[in-house]
């Protein structure tokens, strides 16, 4: 049987794609390449070009290949651009799992591994975050994130599909032989931002706030590996396999660096001097978001490898110094 991966031409659904084909499992892939990419994807996969809010295509999908579980990467990710579009979020991520598990349920499809963030916990209560804290988004995009759980926890309760729900906490690096890695349009997100100082493409990196209650005062962040985050797919669909019940899980390493600690990271890296300029803070940003990875070690098995964080910068660094553009190199 087959694993269906719903956006597994995008930056953590490539690199988990590699991890499912290296653990020997049957791929397909559906992606509408709205934000994904082409250049991702292994010639020996089946690829279904459509969107997962046409059910049709989903059940043709699962009409016409053994599908055991279903991997879903298919949805929108901008925390900033979801407070301006807000039914933008609504429709692709809400709506689009609302036809997935209609679909699923249909085709007695009864395994799905969801994309969820650390945007469902907000401004948090503690740190490190654990699972059991409470879930208060503080942007749209959060808050979509949030009732894709809910949904996939009645659906769950109603109809024996059983759900696990990854909340990443800060993806980043790439595949370690640099063929893979992010690309995303605009890029918003801060390790790819600084590294594009090195490569020319910018004069500076603006460090968004300096006023906040940390030691250096700047944010700080739980960088995760990307292909950490691959590695506990694979985990969770074990756990399924083995007959794991629905439940939800932190994915971070439990290391919290700034804003500042990431540039001078960066600056080993590359082995040169990152301009900075001090900007105001962004809107919306919590001052301290690190996670208690604890019970997906425990109960997933998941045994995240790159735990310093110079080394996840060195493989982003690899990706983007050889391919400047990204995949339209
Ligand atoms: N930052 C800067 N300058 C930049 C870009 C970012 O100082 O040019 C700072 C941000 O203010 C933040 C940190 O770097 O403090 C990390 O920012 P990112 O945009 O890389 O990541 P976020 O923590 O904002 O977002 C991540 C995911 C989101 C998810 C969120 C959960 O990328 O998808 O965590 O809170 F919603």
């Amino acid at each position: 049987m087959a694993i269906l991966v719903c956006g597994g031409a995008g930056y953590i659904g490539s690199h988990t794609v590699r991890q499912l084909l290296a653990a020997g499992e049957e791929v397909i892939i559906a992606d509408n390449f709205s934000t994904g990419h082409r250049a991702t994807i292994n010639s020996a996969v089946k690829l279904y070009e459509c969107d997962i809010r046409d059910k049709d295509a989903l059940l043709k999908i699962f009409a016409e290949n053994q599908i055991e579980a279903v991997f879903h990467f298919a949805a929108y990710i901008e925390a900033g651009e979801s407070v301006v579009k807000p039914l933008k979020y609504f429709n692709n991520n809400v709506y689009g799992m609302q036809i997935l598990l209609e679909a699923m349920t249909e085709a007695g499809v009864d395994k799905i591994i969801f994309s969820s963030s650390a945007a469902v916990y907000g401004e948090p209560e503690r740190i490190p975050i654990d699972e059991r804290d409470a879930t208060f988004p503080v942007n749209p995009y959060g808050d979509s994130k949030l009732i894709m759980e809910i949904m996939m926890r009645r659906v769950s309760a109603a109809h024996g599909v059983r759900y696990v729900s990854l909340r990443y906490f800060n993806a980043s690096g790439a595949s370690e032989d640099g063929s893979i890695g992010e690309d995303h349009h605009p890029e918003t997100h801060l390790i790819p931002l600084i590294l594009q100082v090195p490569l020319g493409k910018r004069d500076h990196i603006t460090v968004f706030g300096t006023d906040y209650p940390t030691p250096d005062g700047t944010c700080i962040r739980d960088y995760v590996h990307v292909l950490d985050l691959a590695d506990a797919h694979v985990c969770a669909l074990n756990y399924l396999r083995g007959g794991g019940s629905s439940d939800a899980f932190n994915l971070g390493s439990g290391h919290g660096f700034s804003v500042k600690q990431i540039i001078d990271a960066a600056e080993k890296v590359t082995g040169g001097k990152i301009k900075i300029e001090l900007g105001a803070r962004r809107p919306g940003d919590p001052a301290r978001l690190i996670a208690s990875g604890d019970k997906a070690r425990k109960i997933l098995n998941w045994a995240p490898r790159f735990d310093d964080v110079e080394k996840i910068i060195a493989t982003a660094w690899n990706w983007h110094r050889s391919h400047p553009h990204g995949y339209d190199d």
